[in-house]
C-alpha cells in the first residue's frame, strides 16, 4: 500500500495532510525519513509519524454482550454507544451488525468489514435471530397455542403492508418465551407481541445465525470472533 494511504488508515490525517507531514520530514519508514507519498509499505513496515509508531488495523470481527442503556449507533446521543465498550484503536470504524434497542441486551456483532455485515443483514439471506423475551402478561393455554400458530404463519404489524416472515415461538414458562425471527424490522419482537395484546418487558438476543453469545461474557464484555465464526457468513 502507498505510504500516504497507510498514514490515512492509521492516523487522523487526510491524504493532503499526510503528504504535507511527509514534506516536513515528519514520517519515517524503518528508520529512514521518507518524503515520497507513493513509497510502498505493508503491515510489517515500521512506519513512524512524529516518533509515533503506526499500526495498520486489519478487518475486525467481535461479539459484544450489550448491556441495557447502551445504544447501537455511531452517532452519540443521550446514551453511551457500543463502541465505547471496546478498547481498540479506531473503534469508530466498527459498525454494529443489526441493531438492538437501548433496553435490549445480548449479542451484538461489530465489524469494520462492510461486506461481511451486509451478508448478515441482507433480507435475502433470511438470517435467523434468536431472542429470549419476558412478557408482561402470562402466555398460556389457548392463547399460547394461538400465538405459536399466528407467529408461525406471519402476523401483520402496525404500519406494515406485508406480514412478518414465519417465526418460531417456544414457550419457556408462562411469562418467558424464545422467539426465532428471520428478518429485522424496526422493534420487530416488541411489535409482534404488541400485535397479540402482550408487552415485552425484557428482551435479550441469544444468537445470530450460528453465532451464539458466550455465556462467559458478562454484560459490557466482548471478544474477537474465531475464524470459524467469521466463516459462517
Ligand atoms: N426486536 C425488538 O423489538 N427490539 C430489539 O432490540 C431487537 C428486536
Amino acid at each position: 500500500m502507498r505510504l500516504d494511504k497507510f498514514l490515512c488508515e492509521t492516523t487522523e490525517l487526510t491524504r493532503t495532510l499526510a503528504k504535507k507531514a511527509m514534506h516536513r520530514e515528519e514520517v519515517s519508514v524503518d528508520g529512514e525519513v521518507v518524503k515520497n507519498p507513493a513509497t510502498q509499505v505493508d503491515a510489517h513496515s515500521r512506519v513512524q509519524w512524529l516518533g509515533r509508531t503506526l499500526i495498520l488495523v486489519g478487518l475486525r470481527y467481535l461479539m459484544l454482550h450489550k448491556p441495557v442503556g447502551v445504544e447501537c449507533t455511531a452517532r452519540r446521543g443521550l446514551y453511551p454507544i457500543v463502541t465505547d465498550l471496546v478498547d481498540l484503536p479506531k473503534v469508530e470504524r466498527l459498525q454494529a451488525v443489526g441493531r438492538l434497542d437501548v433496553d435490549t441486551t445480548g449479542l451484538v456483532l461489530l465489524t469494520d468489514d462492510g461486506q461481511w455485515a451486509h451478508r448478515i443483514t441482507s433480507p435475502r439471506r433470511q438470517c435467523a435471530k434468536v431472542y429470549r423475551a419476558s412478557l408482561a402478561d402470562p402466555l398460556e393455554g389457548k392463547d399460547a397455542e394461538a400465538a405459536v400458530k399466528v407467529f408461525g404463519e406471519g402476523i401483520l404489524l402496525d404500519g406494515e403492508e406485508k406480514p412478518t416472515r414465519p417465526a418460531e415461538l417456544e414457550l419457556l414458562s408462562d411469562h418467558k418465551v424464545r422467539l426465532t425471527i428471520y428478518e429485522g424490522k424496526y422493534h420487530q419482537v416488541k411489535r409482534m407481541f404488541a400485535a397479540i395484546g402482550n408487552r415485552v418487558e425484557a428482551l435479550h438476543r441469544e444468537s445470530i445465525g450460528d453465532i451464539t453469545l458466550d455465556a462467559t461474557l458478562a454484560p459490557g464484555e466482548w471478544r474477537e470472533l474465531t475464524a470459524d465464526e467469521i466463516a459462517v457468513f
